[in-house]
């Protein structure tokens, strides 16, 4: 190979690295798209997925309030939960992890079809987010 050849195979190989570097940058962009960019957008989700699972309790959709359940935790997981915005952020895990922990019970409950635990604990989950934003209040003041 001399030494235009050389060259021009360099040339060619960094326009392959950059292709697959803005494609990365790309797909990575896309894969962040539906996530939550705010901590107010973030529990609007919640919200959201709250509702879902009310629904899904009065129809007595067991796969609606499952998917709910699930969602709520993931979000509760995503990385924006851990942003230590409030004081006392050890406090605050406590609701969290608590919170977590009823999202699987409820999933558990609607899995074995139980309506009236699966109503319960949704009541237990959603004192959870009532408790949380009471404690936010009081430490914000
Ligand atoms: C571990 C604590 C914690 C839990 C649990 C929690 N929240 Fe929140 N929530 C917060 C904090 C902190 C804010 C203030 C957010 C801000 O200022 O952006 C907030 C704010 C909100 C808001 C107002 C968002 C806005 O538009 O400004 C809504 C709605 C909300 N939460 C819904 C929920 C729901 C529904 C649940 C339960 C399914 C829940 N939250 C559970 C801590 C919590």
């Amino acid at each position: 190979m001399n030494f235009s050849n050389r060259r021009r195979a360099g040339i060619a190989l960094g326009g392959i690295a950059l292709a697959f570097a803005m494609a990365a940058a790309f797909l990575s962009a896309r894969a962040q798209e539906p996530r939550p960019h705010s901590r107010a957008e973030f529990m609007r989700m919640k919200l959201d997925y709250s509702k879902k699972i009310l629904e899904g309790l009065t129809l007595e959709d067991y796969t609606a309030i499952i998917k709910g359940a699930q969602a709520l935790k993931k979000l509760s997981e995503a990385a924006e939960w851990e942003v230590p915005t409030i004081p006392n952020a050890g406090e605050y895990v406590v609701f969290t992890s608590d919170f977590q922990r009823l999202c699987d019970d409820l999933a558990k409950k609607a899995k074995d079809r139980n309506i009236d635990g699966s109503t319960l604990t949704y009541l237990r989950l959603t004192m959870n987010c009532v408790n949380c934003h009471k404690y936010v209040r009081a430490v914000a003041k």
